[in-house]
């Protein structure tokens, strides 16, 4: 029989969880560690069907069916994402930021834009320049309601797709978008100079910032110059001429395609959660009991593992940042979209599939390790405070921000007195490693041999 020890709640200031009828302590001073950790504890045996009732009381469900997508979109939508055709200067792709051969990150805390060469942590500075935060991977994106760290692309409560464009992106582009958020997220890196568009040397980087829309109609102008395109655009398109189309349908099909692709619910997690108890470990079981009894899960959950809210769980700032502050070089997160004081530092909280392959952690990749990121919670104001910028990448040192006192005055109140034990963050641990799906682990083929503009494909 699998047995697992519980810290009893009044003994500790471990996450507490309400499933556990425990009072919440959390604004009452922990006891020392050593105390906390050496507490005798009662044993709980650990069930398939209770860690099953525990997921279902938190709201942690299967990932929704993936919508069909038609192959010919798909096709097109791999093509546009692997060409670099859809850069200013020609010389940066989706996927140089999105690799497949880093779980469709770049293995990096920040991503180096265009104007730089190199791939993943060998891309150079400083003809490139640092995006202000970590490029996350583009896992189970269609499950998602909120995309980029500050959900800027949303569907919000009343069922409307809210962007960056606003008005710019037109009822008719709209209405192209077949798969929410994710069909909108390709009309925004393309504009952005540091990303894609570039400062100089092309068509693109001659229109002002604001106009949207003449970027993207100065993209499909390109796009409709290669036969290939035009073809591959109406193959996707049944019955519809390149002429009437706009980049709505481009980016609508490499959201097509991420989602078609990268969609991964075949994890150890999954398998359980359908009804094979021995599809986790006994070690998972028990750190998913972990997982499901501790805080994490009242923001980890749905079937994603994020609540698609957004919480300041005292990330460091490094970087160039948002603009935000006196510095300049802080960023304010969520509030930079709502404008409301109590949203700044918020970040949305982070899908958790995979999350053992998409390092570097956190909106600036600011915590290397999934070990390290999961042991911040552990009294994160102190790991806040103490945290040491040695570990960054050399050019990232200089940039840690001094507004530790800033983030903690926002810290989500979930995580005070927050302590978590060596063997908590073990059995953590434990948990993430069922959640990632083999498949995910090799994404190569999905790299083409070619792309229809003749361009050089990153691999
Ligand atoms: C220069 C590197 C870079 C390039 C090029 C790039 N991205 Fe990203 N991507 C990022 C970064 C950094 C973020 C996070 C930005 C933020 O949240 O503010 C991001 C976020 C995203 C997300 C959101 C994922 C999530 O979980 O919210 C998607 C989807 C995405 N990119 C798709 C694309 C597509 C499609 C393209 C090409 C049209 C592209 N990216 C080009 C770096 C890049
Ligand atoms: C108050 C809500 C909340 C709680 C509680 C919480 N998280 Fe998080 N989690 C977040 C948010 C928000 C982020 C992104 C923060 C950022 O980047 O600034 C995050 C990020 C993460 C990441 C980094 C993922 C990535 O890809 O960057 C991991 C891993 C993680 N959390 C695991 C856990 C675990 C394990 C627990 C329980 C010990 C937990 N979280 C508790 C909200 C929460």
């Amino acid at each position: 029989m699998r047995r697992m020890t519980w810290k009893t709640c009044a003994a500790t200031a471990i996450l507490v969880a309400p499933l556990m009828n425990c009072a919440d302590e959390t604004a009452t001073a922990p006891a020392p560690a050593a105390s906390r950790q050496s507490t005798p504890a009662p044993a709980t045996t650990v069930t398939p069907a209770l860690v099953r009732q525990l997921a279902a009381g938190r709201g942690v469900v299967p990932l929704p069916r993936t919508p069909y997508v038609r192959p010919a979109l798909a096709r097109l939508g791999q093509a546009l994402a692997f060409d670099k055709i859809l850069s200013g200067n020609r010389d940066i792709s989706c996927t140089t930021c999105h690799l497949p051969e880093f779980a469709t990150g770049d293995g990096r805390s920040l991503s180096v834009g265009q104007g730089a060469t190199g791939l993943g942590p060998a891309r150079q500075l400083p003809s490139g320049i640092f995006i202000p935060r970590n490029a996350p991977p583009l896992f189970n994106i269609g499950a998602m309601r909120h995309l980029f760290w500050d959900g800027r692309v949303e569907i919000s409560s009343h069922g409307h797709l809210n962007t960056p464009a606003g008005g710019q992106l037109s009822r008719q582009m709209r209405r192209v978008l077949e798969f929410g958020p994710a069909s909108a997220i390709g009309l925004f890196p393309v504009a952005n100079r540091d990303e894609m568009r570039a400062n100089t040397g092309n068509e693109l980087a001659a229109i002002p910032d604001a106009d949207n829309p003449a970027i993207w109609a100065a993209l499909m102008r390109r796009l409709g110059r290669i036969p290939e395109y035009r073809r591959m655009f109406e193959d996707a398109y049944p019955g519809q001429r390149f002429e009437r189309m706009t980049f709505a349908h481009a980016s609508n099909a490499i959201g097509g395609f991420l989602v078609d692709k990268l969609t991964f619910a075949d994890t150890p997690w999954d398998r359980f959660l359908a009804g094979r108890d021995n599809a986790l470990t006994p070690k998972q079981l028990v750190g998913a009991q972990t997982f499901l009894t501790l805080k994490c899960s009242l923001c980890h959950n749905g079937s994603t593992f994020s609540d698609e809210k957004f919480h300041d769980v005292a990330v460091a700032q490094v970087g160039p940042g948002k603009g935000n502050g006196p510095s300049l070089r802080d960023d304010f997160g969520r509030m930079n979209i709502t404008n409301i004081e109590t949203d700044k530092y918020l970040f949305r909280t982070t899908p958790l599939r995979n999350v053992e392959i998409t390092g570097p952690f956190g909106h600036d990749g600011a915590i290397n390790t999934l070990q390290a990121f999961v042991e911040h919670y552990s009294e994160s104001d102190l790991k806040l405070l103490a945290f040491d910028p040695m570990q960054l990448e050399p050019s990232l040192r200089s940039t840690l921000l001094p507004n530790s006192a800033d983030i903690l005055a926002q810290r989500d109140t979930l995580l005070k007195g927050v302590v978590l034990t060596p063997v908590l963050v073990e059995q953590l641990m434990d948990y993430m490693s069922a959640l990632t799906d083999d498949k995910a682990r090799n994404l190569a083929h999905l790299t083409p041999h070619r792309v229809p503009s003749g361009l050089p494909v990153d691999r």
